[in-house]
């Protein structure tokens, strides 16, 4: 058998679970693409969840791998895929119930991938999937946001908020965000028009007439921004179910919905970063077989963006 390295946990747990080792090297079944992992985007509260741990059916699966967010080459598909073929530089999102990318090899289903951005690395390119494809379709697909309108960005500096942000000012809307003090100067760099600073303003207290709100932080904020809304406005969180009785009480309509992987808005992102209308956003980067630190807080104020695992350093992607 075929084998890899990849990050492993074999009991439900922590990143104290997480161990660097040999594993088996995936095929791909049909209608998938067997992708050599040149870097992948983590998501901290991964292990957490119970998909991270079950089949889509509730089964048991470990031992698993995290990280689902790929960036690499692919290496061999599975009967049934015609549109992609090896050698082609890809990334995309991968179900939390199945395997994902810390590891040499990874199996994504086709439909999940899309060409990498060109004008970028595989570790900038893998910062996008998750974070990129929330924003947009909490934008574009929940919110309908259209040319002119007033977006308020909750979270601007976070995961979803440094692209909600900048997609919002590319799509030609106007953009406040808040956050806190220290997110300041990239949340206007990003393209906001306004910054709310969470600890000097009460963003309810300065804002009205908003047409969307994209809540990334929940609690509080999100109860309080039905208040700022024009009558026909939308209130999309993607950190909680927000409150029905408060939407009709406003007259707004208002969504909470969970990402999924998507092919066409995947191009769609790489074609603006290609143009330079988005920004992939990576805070730190780690060498896979020191990828349980990766999951562990470092106890200081996190930098804006991503955790990228980097699997293999551009320009050694031989399988
Ligand atoms: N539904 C979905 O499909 C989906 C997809 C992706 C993410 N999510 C969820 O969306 C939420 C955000 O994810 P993320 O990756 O963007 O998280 P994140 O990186 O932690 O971003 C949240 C940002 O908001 C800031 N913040 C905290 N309290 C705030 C407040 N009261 N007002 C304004 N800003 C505040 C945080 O600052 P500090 O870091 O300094 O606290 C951070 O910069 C999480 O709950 C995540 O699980 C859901």
């Amino acid at each position: 058998m075929d084998t890899m390295m990849a990050l492993r946990a074999h009991t439900r747990g922590g990143p104290e679970q997480l161990v660097y080792e040999q594993a088996p090297r995936p095929e791909p079944a049909e209608g998938e693409a067997l992708i050599a992992v040149h870097a992948t985007g983590i998501t901290l509260t991964e292990l957490d969840w119970d998909e991270s741990w079950t089949t889509s059916d509730g089964k048991d699966r470990t031992p698993v791998i995290p990280a689902h967010e790929p960036s690499g080459t692919v290496v061999a598909v599975g009967a049934g895929v015609s549109d992609l073929a090896i050698g082609d530089e890809v990334y995309g999102l991968v179900d939390f119930d199945r395997d994902g990318a810390a590891a040499e090899f990874t199996t994504v289903p086709a439909s999940a991938l899309a060409a990498k951005p060109r004008t970028v690395s595989h570790a900038e390119a893998a910062a996008l999937p998750l974070a990129a494809l929330t924003a947009w379709q909490a934008l574009v697909d929940h919110a309908g946001l259209r040319a002119g309108e007033t977006v308020l960005v909750h979270g601007a500096a976070g995961g979803v908020g440094v692209y909600a942000t900048q997609l919002a000012a590319a799509l030609g809307a106007r953009v406040i965000g808040t956050g806190r003090p220290r997110h300041a100067e990239i949340v206007r760099q990003l393209g906001a028009d306004r910054f709310i600073d969470l600890t000097a303003e009460q963003f309810d207290e300065v804002l009205s007439g908003v047409d969307v709100v994209l809540d990334a932080v929940g609690g509080d904020a999100l109860r309080r921004s039905f208040a700022v809304l024009k009558p026909g406005g939308r209130l999309i969180s993607v950190a909680a179910t927000p409150d029905q009785a408060l939407a009709e009480a406003h007259q707004v309509r208002a969504a909470y919905f969970i990402v999924r992987p998507d092919r066409t808005e995947l191009t769609r992102l790489a074609e603006m970063v290609d143009s330079g209308r988005l920004r992939p956003v990576v805070g730190r980067t780690v060498p896979l077989a020191e990828g349980r630190s990766a999951y562990v807080g470092t106890g200081k104020p996190s930098k804006p963006g991503k955790i990228v695992l980097i699997v293999r350093p551009d320009g050694t992607d031989q399988a």
